[in-house]
This record gives C-alpha cells, sequence and structure tokens, in this order.
C-alpha cells in the first residue's frame, strides 16, 4: 500500500511538471506570435491592408485576455520573473492595458484610420515593455 501511495505522489508530481512546460512551451509560442503580429504591422501600413492589421490586433488582443491564465502557480520559467506570482494584481493590469491597446489597433484599422492606427501601435508597444522591464527577464 505504501509502495503504490509512493508510486501515485510520483505519478502526480511528473504530471504537474510535464504540465507545467507545456504551459510555458505554450505562452512562449504565443509571444512569439505576437511580436510576428507587430512586426507584420509595418509592411501592412505600407499597403493599406487594414483586414491584416485588424485580424492582427485581434490575435493579439486575445492572446492579452487569456494570457495570465498561462501563468499559474508552479510555472516559473527562466524567463518570467518571480514577481509575476507576488503581485499577480500588477501583472494581470498589465496584460489589461496591452488587451486595450490592442483593441484599439482593431478599431483604427476598422476605421481606416492611419494616423490612430500609428499611435495605437505605439501604445500597445508600451504595453509590451512596461511589462517585460518589470515581469520578463
Ligand atoms: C502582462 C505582461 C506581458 C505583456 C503585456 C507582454 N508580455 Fe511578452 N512576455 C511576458 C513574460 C512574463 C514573458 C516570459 C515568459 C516565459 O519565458 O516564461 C514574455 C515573453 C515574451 C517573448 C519571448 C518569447 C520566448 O520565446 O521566449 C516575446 C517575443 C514577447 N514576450 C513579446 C511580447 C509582445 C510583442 C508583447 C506586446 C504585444 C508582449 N510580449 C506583451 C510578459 C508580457
Amino acid at each position: 500500500m505504501k509502495t503504490l501511495t509512493y508510486i501515485v505522489v510520483c505519478l502526480g508530481m511528473l504530471m504537474s511538471a510535464a504540465l507545467a512546460s507545456d504551459v510555458v512551451a505554450e505562452r512562449k509560442a504565443n509571444f512569439k506570435a505576437n511580436a510576428g503580429a507587430m512586426r507584420a504591422m509595418g509592411g501592412q501600413m505600407a499597403r493599406d491592408d487594414f483586414a491584416g492589421i485588424g485580424a492582427g490586433a485581434n490575435a493579439i488582443a486575445s492572446w492579452a485576455a487569456k494570457m495570465t491564465s498561462y501563468f499559474p502557480e508552479g510555472s516559473e520559467s527562466i524567463g518570467a520573473r518571480n514577481e509575476i506570482w507576488s503581485d499577480f494584481e500588477t501583472f494581470t493590469a498589465l496584460a489589461q492595458k496591452n488587451q486595450d491597446a490592442a483593441l484599439a489597433i482593431a478599431m483604427a484599422a476598422d476605421a481606416k484610420d492611419k494616423a490612430a492606427i500609428q499611435q495605437a501601435i505605439q501604445t500597445l508597444s508600451g504595453t509590451c515593455k512596461s511589462c517585460h522591464s518589470r515581469f520578463k527577464n
């Protein structure tokens, strides 16, 4: 019986370690996609590809909406600072600002307003940086 308990506990630990590494890989992939979507916006602006800009902005917004759930307790990584978990409230607030800024791009893209898109991209970029400077290594 003791051996069985031991095996079950070990399996549980292995599984949560595997899940934690999955969640780290997934959040990194999503952040990379974010950076790709932002990079693409320069060319999309030059081509007046407002639909492309809107799609990229909405993708960033939907990742921002769920990003904090990809940082469960115990999912420490080299890139993530411990302050995420000691100050999850600020982390969450910065994710919200990121989402708001991405939605502002999508709205400006709908309106085909290039000056507003440019402005909103600057704001979005600022929200990436303000979270990174505080919570990312
Ligand atoms: C609320 C906080 C927060 C916001 C907002 C945020 N990031 Fe990050 N980002 C992180 C953290 C934390 C990591 C490190 C994750 C890890 O390594 O486990 C990260 C990692 C990254 C990485 C590296 C991924 C890798 O492969 O290691 C890139 C690229 C990135 N973010 C781009 C962006 C871009 C672009 C934006 C804005 C559109 C953005 N991030 C917004 C917190 C944030």
